[in-house]
């Protein structure tokens, strides 16, 4: 074994070099590993091998370029350069896949002449999730091998493809036993050399793509059928326009024009905002003040307590990931009504087959009493948001549940502190809010009480990632971190109506922004007697009782016959009454005010938040927002909005806006200290 740098060996195993990459977590394409598979390349085909196996250790093939760094792209090796040695190769090259083979990590594969993986591999280009395009042939190379329809699709979604329908397709060319990958790919590689098999390079494919030559109105279509999906982002279009190079340019071509594209898109403020999202998601699991070895504890079984929509989802998400649930509830019928719920959720689903619908049920006990809770590692309550009830509650599970259980409360809005002094493991008790459908909604947050100790805390997030929620860590305070920010906004929705401004009017500025629904929409989608009003005040009160509870009434700001919003004249009449009662003066605004309105109000929410210590990064605050209230990513959500635009903007707009609306508008101390100072919220 030779080591060719700190993150590269090369060894021959008889007549197969096997050229090993070790750069943990994922064996990013960094500066060391480009370096490493230059060098290491020329070295295996100068020496005596007849066939190279490129291989990683640790828990995945190459996961993509380092993201962590791309300017460092420039330095050192070039992903061209390492290719044009794969490519110019005069014996085979096998790729050995497993983990992920991602990104630039799937187009290095694809300069090999073979591949075979595991089958828990999987191969995809998600460069469209960080706003990119592939940048290193996957655009050219890809259709090469799946055709263009098919490399469209898996291009543009960014999801990974499995092993199995990776082989089917030809992407890779065999599978191999789990765990047993090495010996595998080296005897893949004998045989390829005994039998002589011809080293067909991926560019100089021709069979897959021919039959779309002058084929136009296939991108066209591609391009048209997800309009909808792709508003806004520049990425899509750029791959469409890629692929179709692909076809119609010689190799040469397209891969300049790939080039020029990536470039383009990694510029890009949509792809920056991205790409701090990325780690954004990834630092909110490290919460401040967690000892770096602190381990998660096994969550085997879990219990969940109310069997109503929020229970029955909570038990769903546990149900999906293979966990036997106990559901409990008070009363048999109201058991049998939230069984049956889900059940019937399961049997709408998309595709679901009757076996799997009841394979699902059988992970799903339900029963009448807490003790049958006694050997659950997890519960969860989600039961009437009353503090005395969820004290009740909890003390009984305090007394049912093994010493060494966890217990967490769905509660939205009420002190985790208060509820875990009804228990006497107080270490032990955390918030899990999920928000509604518990089994749909990405966010869950992870509320952290005075005296929830590290390892609840890890292990929450844990499970959290487990059920493949995205997690934020929220201190005890009034609606966490996202209801209360996305409270601020939606509270201002009124006052627009007030100034005389209509809902499908201040509705389409937010869309417009890149929010999937303004205001109006989302209460109607909600529903305008779930968000608390206790004095029927509001114009949500108004809409109640005017029997317009949102569109599962057929009506709320809008009218839902045949599904689709429209504007409604019976809303616009309780409007004209609730504003001829409330007397509200018109006021001119511009459309860029009013969205700056309801934006910074939440950024200024956002910044009391951190002055509280209810989150702990403003980072936190935006993956909570865009997981949770559907800030548009492509934007950074709130905070990195707010650097974007500048905080001494940001200030100077909420002054004006306290003079002409009213107090709610002051900025926070910190907001005015960090825009005084040139700082940034996000670091
Ligand atoms: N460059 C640099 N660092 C990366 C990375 C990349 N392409 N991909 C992942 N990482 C880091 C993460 O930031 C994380 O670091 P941390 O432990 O310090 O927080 C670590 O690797 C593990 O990643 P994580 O996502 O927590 O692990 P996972 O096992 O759940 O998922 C992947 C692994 C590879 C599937 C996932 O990280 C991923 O999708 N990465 C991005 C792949 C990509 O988009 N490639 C194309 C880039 S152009």
């Amino acid at each position: 074994m030779t080591a060719i740098n700190s993150v590269t060996d090369l060894s021959l195993d008889g007549e197969v070099a096997v050229l090993t990459i070790n750069s943990p977590p994922v064996n990013a394409l960094s500066l060391a590993v480009r370096e490493g598979m230059f060098e290491g390349f020329k070295a295996a085909l100068a020496g005596p091998a007849k066939a190279v196996v490129l291989i990683c250790d640790g828990r995945t093939f190459i996961a993509g370029a380092d993201i962590t760094n791309l300017a460092d792209m420039m330095k050192g090796p070039s992903l061209d350069e390492i290719q044009a040695l794969m490519d110019g190769a005069d014996r085979p090259i096998v790729a050995a896949i497993h983990g992920t083979a991602l990104g630039g990590g799937l187009e290095m594969a694809l300069c090999a002449h073979f591949r075979v993986a595991v089958p828990s591999a999987r191969l995809g280009l998600p460069e469209i999730n960080l706003g990119l395009i592939p940048g290193a042939g996957g655009t050219q190379r890809l259709p090469r091998v799946l055709g263009p329809e098919s490399a469209l699709e898996l291009i543009t979604s960014g999801k990974p493809m499995g092993a199995d329908e990776a082989l089917a397709t030809g992407l890779v060319d065999e599978l191999v036993t789990e765990g047993d990958l090495k010996p595998a790919a080296l005897g893949f590689a004998r045989k390829v050399v005994r039998e002589g098999r011809p080293r067909v390079r991926v560019r100089d494919r021709e069979d897959k793509i021919a039959a779309f030559r002058g084929k136009p109105e296939v991108f066209a279509a591609f391009r048209k059928a997800r309009a909808d999906k792709f508003r806004g982002q520049v990425a899509p279009d750029w791959i469409i326009e890629c692929v179709q190079a692909a076809v119609e340019k010689p190799f040469e071509e397209g891969m300049a024009l790939e080039k020029q594209r990536f470039m383009q898109a990694a510029m890009s403020p949509q792809s920056t905002a991205r790409r701090y999202y990325f780690f954004a998601e990834r630092n909110a699991q490290k919460p401040p003040g967690v000892p770096a070895e602190t381990q998660p504890r096994a969550i085997r079984k879990v219990g969940v307590v109310g069997a109503g929509t929020m229970g029955g989802g909570i038990a769903m998400t546990f149900a999906h990931i293979g966990a036997p649930v106990t559901i409990v509830e008070m009363k048999q019928e109201a058991l049998d009504r939230g069984l049956s719920v889900i059940r019937q959720n399961y049997a709408r689903s998309r595709g679901a087959k009757p076996e799997e619908v009841e394979a699902k049920m059988g992970l799903i006990q339900g029963a009448l009493d807490v003790s049958a809770l006694a050997d659950v590692d997890l519960v969860i309550e989600a039961v009437f948001e009353n503090i005395d009830v969820k004290k009740e509650v909890f003390a009984k599970l305090d007394k049912a549940c093994k010493a060494d259980a966890i217990l967490a409360s769905n509660t939205s809005f009420l002190s985790i502190d208060e509820i875990a002094k009804a228990t006497g493991r107080a270490d032990r008790v955390v918030g899990l809010h999920f928000f509604s459908p518990a089994n749909v909604m990405p966010l869950l947050e992870v509320v952290r009480g005075d005296k929830t100790s590290p390892e609840t805390l890890v292990t929450a997030l844990d499970v959290g990632k487990r059920i493949k929620k995205t997690t934020v860590v929220s201190r005890v305070g009034p609606g966490f971190i996202a209801n209360r920010i996305a409270t601020t906004r939606i509270q201002e929705a009124e006052a627009y109506l007030l100034e005389g401004l209509d809902p499908a009017g201040v509705d389409k500025l937010f869309y417009d922004f890149g929010f999937p629904m303004g205001p109006f929409a989302m209460l109607d989608l909600v529903g305008l007697d779930v968000i608390a009003d206790p004095e029927k005040q509001s114009i949500r009160g108004w809409m109640v009782a005017a029997g317009r509870r949102g569109q599962k009434s057929g009506g709320g700001f809008y009218d839902y016959e045949g599904g689709a919003p429209k504007p409604s004249e019976a809303a616009a009449q309780v409007i004209a009454n609730f504003r001829k009662a409330k007397g509200g003066p018109a006021v001119e605004a511009s459309d860029e005010e009013i969205v700056e309105r309801g934006l910074y109000l939440e950024v200024n929410e956002g910044v009391k938040e951190l002055e509280q210590g209810i989150a702990a990064r403003a980072s936190d605050i935006d993956v909570a927002l865009i997981n949770g209230f559907g800030w548009p990513v492509d934007k950074g959500g709130p905070m990195y909005h707010a650097d974007q635009v500048g905080l001494a903007k940001v200030v100077e707009r909420l002054k004006a806006f306290e003079v002409k609306y009213g107090p709610r508008y002051k900025p926070a101390p910190l907001l005015e200290r960090l825009a005084a100072e040139g700082k940034k919220l996000t670091g």
